[in-house]
């Protein structure tokens, strides 16, 4: 397996292009069962979870051509039919996101078997939201060997879906859903992350009518049939906050470009609390610190507009350093405190207490070899690692490659020494 070796200690200073959004690339590219016509995608970011999913649509039926820019990846999805309706375990336990495959699978074809899925070991992770909406939606659903059985002989049903807690997944899966469904379909207490908008806005490209776009009650009107369209990936708020984190733990000046400020402004304005420099202008983020001390910050980790659980890692790895002590909640899932005992391997001083993390700033990190266990996790490594004195090696990199396009790159460029020994 590749490793990631980086000499820390150094300050970043550059620019960062952002990359087009893993999570909204991920379902943007599901939409593309909703239709026999073409879905045109731009700004796909180069992800291992890309390819993994594109295998997974090739083998339902969609053919998917890919072009590379400047900007990202092309992606032309087109699946004249569904050739199967089986979504086998081998690629679903890979990534979690391709069990969405569900909601358009039962809305084009009548039938789906998903495999239970797999991902990030952060939690339970239940899929037991999105069961219950489909069935509102009048599919008969059993679970047989590990598989998600699910028909709806009479075709899906408008319905109203409370969820009792906000998921992304399962709004991604029943808002696909509900596009060809017969009848209305309101989706309340539905998460409104700019993933989530963002497949709203290009279902309404392919002709969905979907009403309450970034709210929490979306309002979806089936039709016959969708057509294809193009639409660009949004930028990925993640990846810009992880870079943020970045530059605020090294210290230097580091300007995210072509990403929009409010979709990851929780985040910001927890570093400018803790001291760090932010300026927003128009699809550009500049971060800046000189010299001083981060003070601690506290975080609690919430659904969009909140802070994000998933720069939850990154923000520890930057408040080690920090002065004074930081309390970390994690509300969203239940064991994503997996990098803690890595970080301990830099030196950092943290206990954990339930769903809090208790981060003691200590004067300095030190390099050391560390494992990453989940992608944002390995990713607070990272950010660790361009802190630490001395060179780190960052052992099960394919977690990093999920999730990050080109960071070594992107890192190297504003001065990090960071660099790659392959296998
Ligand atoms: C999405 O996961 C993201 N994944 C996650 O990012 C992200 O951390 C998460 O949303 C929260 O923002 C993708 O977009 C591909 P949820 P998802 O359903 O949809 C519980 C990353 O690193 N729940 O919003 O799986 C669940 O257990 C990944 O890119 C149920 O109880 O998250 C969790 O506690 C990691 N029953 C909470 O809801 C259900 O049926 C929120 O999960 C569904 C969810």
């Amino acid at each position: 397996m590749d490793t990631i070796h980086i000499r820390g200690n150094r300050r970043l200073n550059g620019v960062i292009p952002i990359s087009g959004a893993k999570n909204a690339a991920l379902p943007l590219m599901i939409a593309a069962l909703l239709t026999d016509e073409t879905l045109k995608l731009t700004n796909v970011p180069r992800l291992t979870d890309v390819r993994t999913l594109a295998k997974l649509l090739g083998v339902l039926g969609t053919d998917v051509q890919r072009g590379e820019t400047a900007h990202g990846d092309t992606l032309a999805l087109t699946t004249p039919e569904i050739v199967s309706t089986l979504a086998p375990y081998e690629i679903v336990s890979q990534i979690r996101a391709t069990f969405w495959v569900l909601g358009p699978l039962l809305a084009r074809c009548r039938t789906a078997k998903v495999s239970l899925p797999g991902g990030c070991a952060i939690g339970a992770r239940p899929v037991d939201l999105y069961l219950k909406g489909l069935q509102k939606m009048g599919a008969e659903i059993d679970l047989v060997e590990g598989y998600v059985l699910a028909k709806a002989p009479n075709g899906l049903k408008g319905a109203v879906i409370r969820s009792p807690i906000v998921s992304v997944g399962a709004t991604h899966t029943l808002l696909m859903a509900a596009t060809l469904a017969d009848g209305e379909t309101v989706l309340e207490n539905a998460a409104r992350e700019p993933e989530i908008t963002d497949l709203a806005r290009c279902l309404v490209a392919m002709g969905a009518k979907i009403e309450g776009i970034g709210t929490s009650t979306l309002r979806i009107e089936g039709v016959e049939r969708l057509h294809g369209a193009t639409h660009n990936v949004v930028a990925d708020r993640i990846e810009a906050g992880t870079y943020a984190i970045a530059a605020a733990m090294t210290g230097g000046e580091v300007t995210l470009d072509g990403v929009d400020a409010e979709t990851f402004d929780a985040a910001l304005s927890v570093l400018r609390a803790a001291g760090a420099g932010v300026d927003a202008s128009q699809g550009q983020v500049r971060i800046f610190r000189n010299g001083e001390r981060l003070q601690a910050t506290d975080v609690v980790t919430q659904v969009f507009p909140g802070f994000p659980t998933d720069l939850q890692a990154q923000f520890m790895a930057l408040m080690t350093t920090a002065e004074g002590e930081s309390e970390i909640t994690e509300t969203i899932f239940e064991n994503r405190f997996m990098h803690v005992q890595e970080l301990a391997r830099f030196g950092a001083n943290i206990s954990l207490h339930g769903d809090k993390a208790l981060v003691h700033g200590v004067d300095k990190l030190t390099a050391a070899p560390v494992m990453a266990s989940d992608l944002r996790a390995s990713a607070a490594l990272v950010i660790a690692a361009l802190a630490a004195e001395g060179e780190t090696t960052i052992n099960r990199v394919y977690h990093l490659d999920r999730g990050f396009d080109r960071m070594e790159e992107k890192l190297s460029a504003c001065g990090a020494e960071i660099w790659r020994a392959k296998a």
